[in-house]
């Protein structure tokens, strides 16, 4: 397993700049003292610049919620790889099931993305997950298998190594209801067992956990075997609970 862990914030569209700025104004005091533990802030597009600045030269790192499979031209509304760099982002978030379920993202389009963030030298952070009904069908291994296969098929074994996957099953995000400790980690030897299977070596791969890590539940959450960390929204809006979270990794 990878030693590294991550600890992300994914804000949605949940701030406005004067609430980036008071979080981070709080997070600036905060010792991360852990160096296994790898921070990363995904606030929105029009936060980037502000987070950016004030997180430079803190050990926070600073991440996009999406970016345009495109590099540039007539896509009115998106955003390139090449303005997430300049903006001092270093990671993406890509396949959120917001993105894949609301926007109606392909597993093609998400792989597009991908690809274009590893030929950019940015860091994906691929989400993937089943919903409840997948689940009690017993289509969760499908559904991993297909969002896994989509991508992976793609790329070189060298970008393989710098992407971060997140098992964010889709009924327990935003929902205050946590996947068990029993389904993460077999969820998580499944996503492994596929990943090798498609040729790769899944010993390397961090693999987060998201959907509902709170404070409350980080330490036994973070103590599952094969979960190198957490994606994290509601309770990543809060400055002092994600510090919390960050602790129990
Ligand atoms: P949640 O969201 O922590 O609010 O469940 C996680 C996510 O969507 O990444």
């Amino acid at each position: 397993m990878p030693n590294q862990k991550y600890c992300i914030a994914n804000w949605k569209m949940n701030f406005t700049l004067s609430n980036a700025e008071s979080f981070i104004q709080n997070w600036e005091n905060k010792s991360l003292t852990n160096a296994s533990v790898k921070t990363v802030i995904c606030p929105s597009f029009t936060e980037l610049s502000k987070v950016g600045q004030m997180l430079n030269g803190s050990g926070t790192e600073l991440g996009a919620q999406n970016v345009s499979e495109e590099s540039k031209g007539a896509f009115t509304g998106e955003i390139s790889c090449e303005n997430l760099q300049e903006m001092g982002c270093k990671w993406v978030i890509v396949g959120h099931s917001e993105r894949r379920g609301i926007m109606g993202e392909s597993d093609v389009k998400i792989a597009s993305k991908v690809r274009r963030i590893l030929n950019k030298n940015l860091f994906p952070i691929l989400c993937i997950g089943e919903t409840i009904e997948e689940r009690n069908e017993g289509k969760t291994q499908l559904v991993l298998s297909r969002q896994l296969s989509a991508v992976i098929e793609y790329i070189s074994p060298a970008d393989f190594n710098r992407m971060v996957v997140a098992y964010e099953p889709v009924w327990a995000i935003g929902t205050g209801v946590n996947a068990t400790v029993d389904i993460i980690s077999e969820t998580h030897q499944k996503i492994r067992n596929i990943v090798s299977e498609l040729g790769f070596n899944s010993e390397k791969l961090p693999i987060l956990y998201g959907g509902s890590v709170s404070d409350s539940n980080a330490e036994e959450l973070a103590k599952i075997k094969g979960v190198d960390g957490f994606l994290i929204g509601g309770a990543s809006l809060d400055a002092e609970k994600f510090y919390s979270i960050y602790k129990q990794l």
